[in-house]
């Protein structure tokens, strides 16, 4: 293989001042160029001779870049291809990615970017990836499950797509926004996207971008040297090295404060940090997936995100639907939950059956994924052996009714009501059955609490903090009944 520096790149764009700029860039780089004016002239030079990377214009004399970019693909080529759109067309550059480009520039072009967005191409070309380019051919239009596309569960239409669209764009280097709601699984798909990627054997970072206060911010991003501040007795590396040559997770990125997000967007656009103290500035060879339960779109609008930033890192979006638009994922995702909680707490795992299934099908589960993960390791510690058990729903809250009334202590009866109240949520109906097991095993162990907590399989500790989470907590005899 060539070393990185002598390269071949072919250039195609119709403008000959910037084709000009761009053959004369390259070749300042060491690199060895080719130039086309058309489609027409791309396709004679592809066609005898390889080249390590393909930067075309989108729009030509004769046709689209893009149909270069399928060519490439359907003879199973292996150069990588980087296109150039005008300003603002970012539709476009979505379709190339999708097509399997490595990366997109918009124009005008800025060549610091440019010199840097090609370097990577040409390093990712040269570097050894023997495995990954089979899989990458073996795989052609009918993508294969990887071990963490197979963790996502669900057949529905929009999941089937989700998959699809992860294996397709884990080939790319550009940036991905994961949007959903809480819970839908974002971290998961992003941890897929790496792991199906060339990437794969790089690390996966991981930064909440919400928990971080904002005076660290720049240090824990791009690193620190020593004595940069008060504190620093040694170099300190970013997350943005920590994820060389693999993935870095912004998650919660719309709570990135605005300080911050000019310095991110310059760090993604160059591919180079600056450490806090340092002169020096980095190269940084990092994959950018975000994430963000938000409506950022409308965050850009209200000013409290910034536009530019926005269309960097949203160049490919990938949404997953909330669980009620795929309720037909639920009896698989039940099923694989409860192993895995299972196997997680060494708890049996339980029978679940269609009346069970259907009934949960019914609540709202405006948690989506997590809020049933931690329903069903609830309802699991709480049924008794065999079956988990789960009430009919109550049917939506009728509005401006009363809120139910919690029975006054000494009418609760010995045995179960005929026909209980039907929760219009889970997690009320697990509340009770909660509370009412806590209070007959201390009633049983005459309100002895370590007795009652070793009854239970818990520590006192923990007994008192549930005693305090179902507002049963004893206190002052007045303060209770009130
Ligand atoms: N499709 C799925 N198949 C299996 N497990 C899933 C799926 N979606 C989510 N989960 C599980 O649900 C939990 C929440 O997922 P994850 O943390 O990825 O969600 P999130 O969208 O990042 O949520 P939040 O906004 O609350 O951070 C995890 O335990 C994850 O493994
Ligand atoms: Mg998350």
């Amino acid at each position: 293989m060539n070393s990185p520096a002598s390269a071949r790149i072919l250039v195609v764009d119709d403008e000959p001042d910037l084709r000009t700029l761009c053959e004369l860039t390259l070749l300042r780089a060491g690199y060895r160029v080719e130039t086309a004016g058309d489609l027409a002239q791309a396709r004679s030079l592809l066609a005898r001779q390889r080249f390590d990377v393909m930067i075309t214009d989108m729009r030509l004399p004769d046709g689209l870049g893009m149909q270069l970019l399928h060519e490439l693909r359907e003879q199973q080529r292996g150069e990588r291809c980087i296109v150039m759109t005008a300003y603002g067309s970012a539709e476009n550059a979505v379709e190339a990615l999708r097509a399997g480009a490595f990366d997109y520039l918009t124009k005008p072009v800025d060549l610091k970017q440019f010199r840097s967005v090609v370097a990577s191409a040409v390093q990712g070309a040269a570097a050894p990836l023997p495995i990954a380019a089979r899989k990458r051919q073996d795989m052609q239009d009918a993508p294969t499950e990887t071990a963490a596309l197979a963790q996502i569960i669900g057949a529905s239409d929009a999941m089937r797509r989700l998959k699809t669209d992860i294996v397709k764009v884990a080939r790319s280097m550009a940036p991905v926004l994961v949007r959903g709601e809480s819970g839908t699984g974002k971290e998961l798909v992003a941890r897929a996207l790496h792991a199906s990627s060339q990437r794969s054997s790089g690390p996966f970072v991981a930064v909440n971008c919400g928990a971080i206060p904002e005076a660290l911010l720049e240090s824990e991003f791009f690193g620190a040297r020593k004595g940069s501040y008060t504190g620093a007795t040694q170099d300190r590396e970013g997350f943005f090295q920590a994820a060389r040559s693999g993935t870095l997770f912004l998650d919660e990125i719309g709570e990135l404060p605005l300080s911050m997000q000019p310095r991110l967007l310059r760090a993604i656009q160059e591919r180079t940090v600056r450490p806090l103290g340092s002169t020096q500035e980095e190269a940084v060879d990092v994959r950018i997936v975000s994430a963000t339960h938000r409506d950022l779109a409308a965050d850009v609008q209200q000013g409290s995100f910034r536009q530019d930033l926005y269309y960097r890192l949203n160049v490919i979006e990938l949404a997953i639907a909330p669980l009620r638009e795929r309720r037909e994922d639920l009896p698989a995702l039940c099923a694989a939950l409860l192993t895995r909680i299972a196997a997680e707490s060494g708890m049996p795992a339980p029978a679940l059956d269609e009346a069970a299934l259907q009934r949960i099908a019914q609540y709202p589960l405006p948690g989506n994924v997590r809020e049933l993960e931690n329903l069903l390791h609830r309802a699991m510690a709480l049924s008794d052996a065999g079956a988990l058990q789960i009430p009919p729903f109550g049917g939506p809250p009728r509005a401006g009714a009363p809120a139910p009334a919690t029975a006054p202590q000494h009418a609760v009866p010995q045995e179960q009501p005929a026909t209980p109240p039907r929760p219009h949520t889970l997690q009320a109906w697990l509340d009770a059955r909660e509370r009412e097991i806590l209070l007959r095993t201390l009633g049983e162990a005459d309100d002895d609490l370590a007795t009652a907590a070793a009854h239970l399989g818990l520590s006192a500790r923990q007994l008192r903090h549930r005693l305090e989470r179902l507002k049963l907590a004893r206190t002052e005899p007045d303060a209770s009944t009130t």
